[in-house]
């Protein structure tokens, strides 16, 4: 009996460019997910990450199996998600590859808290166990339990829209 097959947008070239354009209207917000391993600490930037459970709470966050970070993630048993603010951009250049290694953990002010470094004016921090971790095309997707979230007393997160970094505001609602 032959398997169901998945179409891939690489073998249709207009869903693959109007796939890409239409996630470019997916505004989210930047985090950077960083975990740690004999060698030190590690981080990246990503969007692709949103919450999975209230009860018990977790998260996901999709990473892509080219990055040097999948293989950091993959052996790491625990992460902490770092949700950035408007002040951040610099720091979300540096972990989405302006930087390399742990030369990105210059820009931001780091700590470490729960043994995973910790970005201390994030808009939150989620610290994570890592529960179950899977693929899909190009990704890998990691679901973690949430062990301890901190969050800041003011929303003023860091999105990323339409290929660019925007804040939000809120809208007057008749
Ligand atoms: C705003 C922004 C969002 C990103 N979101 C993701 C994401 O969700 N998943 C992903 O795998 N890469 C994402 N990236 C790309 C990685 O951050 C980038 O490829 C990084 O250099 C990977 O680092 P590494 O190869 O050292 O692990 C994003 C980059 C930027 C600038």
């Amino acid at each position: 009996m032959s398997m169901p097959r998945t179409t891939s947008a690489s073998q249709i070239p207009d869903l693959a460019s109007s796939f890409r354009n239409a996630m470019r209207r997916l505004a989210a917000t930047v985090s950077v997910v960083t975990c740690v391993d004999g060698d030190g600490w590690h981080g990246m930037t990503a969007t692709a990450i949103t919450s999975v459970s209230i009860d018990p709470p977790a998260i996901l966050v999709c990473v892509n199996t080219a990055a040097a970070f999948y293989r950091r993630l993959s052996l790491s048993k625990n992460f902490c998600v770092n949700l950035l603010g408007s002040p951040h951009v610099q720091v979300s250049q540096g972990f989405g590859g302006q930087l390399r290694g742990a030369e990105r953990f210059a820009s931001g002010n780091w700590t470490l808290t729960r043994e995973l470094p910790c970005l201390i004016d994030a808009q939150a921090n989620l610290f994570c166990k890592t529960e179950t971790q899977t693929h899909f095309g190009t990704h890998g997707i990691f679901i973690g339990s949430v062990e301890e979230a901190r969050f800041s007393a003011v929303a003023a997160p860091l999105v990323y829209q339409d290929g660019h970094y925007v804040t939000t505001s809120p809208l007057v609602v008749a």
